[in-house]
């Protein structure tokens, strides 16, 4: 397979589980909180739903809130990281942790309703392969959600993400640019 995951802090390299705590500071809800990103996300709450480099669980307790009656899926690279997701969120039923590659998921096709990324994409060093893992995971109609941070040094421009997005089978259906244009969510439909 195409690139070799690289652990550290620079553009293009793994963010390394032993500063995960940096991920959960509180400041950071004064830029994005997890709640708003899952309102726009706008789940059903039935709906079977990957998030796709969970880290430590930033958003992991608001996706499971907006998934009572659904399946919640926490996938990262690092098993460390999917420890603290899992104590974040709890011992809930309807929440499984899988570790794993984001060029070669461990699902069967079709089987999730929303596909969520948050500051993870510039990380995975083959990203064609990894949307096209998730087009292929995502059932017809699904949706992918994906969250860039500026001043992440793997931030992808919005119109890098559409083509990419676009050559792997997802269309683009809408985007919001958070406070400050700090954030960009942007929502893609298989298509
Ligand atoms: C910057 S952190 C973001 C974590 C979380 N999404 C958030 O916004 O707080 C990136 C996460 O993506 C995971 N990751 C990076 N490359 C990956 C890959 N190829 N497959 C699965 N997870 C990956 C890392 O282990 C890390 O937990």
């Amino acid at each position: 397979m195409a690139g070799q995951v690289e652990f550290g802090l620079g553009k293009g390299k793994v963010f390394p589980h032993q500063k995960a705590g940096s991920l959960l500071n509180p400041v950071r809800r004064l830029i994005q909180s997890p709640q708003a990103v899952v309102r726009w996300i706008g789940l059903r709450g039935d709906e079977t739903v990957l998030e796709l480099g969970c880290g430590p669980g930033y958003f992991s307790i608001a996706l499971r809130d907006a998934t009572p009656h659904g399946r919640l899926v926490l996938f990262d690279l690092q098993p460390e990281m999917l420890g603290m997701a899992r104590k974040r969120v709890g011992r809930h039923g309807n929440v499984t942790t899988v570790a794993g590659n984001a060029m070669s998921l461990p699902f069967p096709a079709e089987t999730f309703g929303v596909v969520f990324i948050a500051a993870v994409l510039g990380e995975v060093p083959d990203r064609q392969a990894c949307l096209q893992e998730v087009r292929r995971v995502l059932r017809p109609g699904g949706r992918l959600v994906v969250n860039e941070v500026r001043g992440d040094p793997d931030y992808i421009k919005a119109g890098d993400l559409d083509r990419a997005c676009g050559e792997a089978g997802m269309k683009l259906r809408r985007r919001r640019r958070g406070r400050l244009r700090w954030t960009c969510l942007a929502e893609y439909v298989a298509v």
